[in-house]
């Protein structure tokens, strides 16, 4: 099956498993609203890449980390819109869950996706259980403190952030889980692909932050708004030239970072083609 296709049965399979008759409604229509449809999907994509790379001898334990690390993507995208960070009304072109479902349904569908992502990796470990534990530390590393999603979002309330330490938290973290547990999930070893993660995620966030400032329509979220609510970002620390400069030199350092494998080729272009899809189109039009 393809990798697109796996992760979005198994993104199904974990929302329908919460889908019960005796489930609040409110809740579980709001992390439907939350989970599907998606947005790029380039985290499970990743991590399912990584798995391919490295065999993939275990392929329900590598959607289960897949799934894992979206659910938690989609978890963070819902809080993070909250009235209490971003305060954004609209998220992949359509009303963000608060707006949609109002506050409180919005905090608990984000714990709630949260949970049932660590509850998918308990269910899939089961047939291979040495691999458990340290999927789950990779992927809690991701998430928390002191330098996961939960740190990333937390450097906003600090009067001094350094941008790449707040975008490593807030990014680049759930980007490194993505690649080492699926390398884990294979059975393989995940230090050699931190640094993939890592820069990719970097990547990622710059491009971001770029998207946001020259305001893309491509987005289906609200622009301008890191400039608006103050936030450090690659743009305010170095232009938007600088900053594209900074994302290409990134994506370079992202491919050279695949380590030595049998599907490094195909991993590279991966890289390659997710970072195509990075940058604002308007401004490489600009520049070509
Ligand atoms: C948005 O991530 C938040 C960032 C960390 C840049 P994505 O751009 O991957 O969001 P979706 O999943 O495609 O909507
Ligand atoms: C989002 O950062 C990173 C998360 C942990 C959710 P942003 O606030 O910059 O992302 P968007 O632009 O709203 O997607
Ligand atoms: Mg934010
Ligand atoms: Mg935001």
């Amino acid at each position: 099956m393809a990798l697109a296709s796996r992760v979005e049965s198994a993104l199904l399979a974990a929302v329908d498993d919460a889908d019960t008759p005796d489930a609040p409604p409110l809740l579980i229509k709001a992390l439907r609203h939350a989970v599907f449809p998606g947005g790029a999907r380039v985290r499970p994509q990743l991590c399912l890449a990584v798995a391919k790379a490295c065999g993939d001898d275990r392929p329900a334990v590598s959607d289960a980390a897949a799934a894992a690390v979206e659910l938690i993507h989609c978890a963070s995208l819902v809080h993070d819109d909250l009235p209490c960070f971003d305060n954004a009304a609209t998220r992949r072109g359509r009303p963000s869950v608060h707006a949609a479902f109002g506050a409180p349904i919005a905090v608990l569908a984000g714990d709630a996706l949260i949970v049932m992502a660590f509850e998918r990796l308990a269910l899939a470990g089961v047939a291979a259980p040495l691999r458990l534990a340290p999927l789950v530390g990779v992927i809690a590393r991701g998430v928390g403190a002191p330098g996961g999603i939960a740190a990333g979002q937390a450097w906003e309330s600090e009067p001094n952030a350094p941008v790449d330490v707040y975008h490593q938290a807030k990014t680049g973290a759930l980007f490194v889980a993505a690649t080492m547990s699926g390398a884990i999930a294979a059975g393989a070893d995940a230090g050699p692909w931190g640094a993939l993660g890592e820069t990719l995620g970097a990547a990622y966030q710059v491009a971001d932050d770029l998207l946001d400032a020259v305001q893309s329509a491509e987005t289906g979220k609200p622009a301008g708004q890191d400039a608006l609510l103050h936030r450090p970002s690659a743009v305010a620390e170095r232009g938007v030239t600088g900053a594209l400069a900074r994302l290409n030199a990134l994506v370079e350092e992202a491919v050279e970072s695949v380590p030595h494998c049998d599907g490094a080729a195909e991993m590279r272009a991966l890289v390659r083609h997710t970072a195509m899809r990075l940058a604002p189109k308007q401004l490489v039009r600009s520049v070509a």
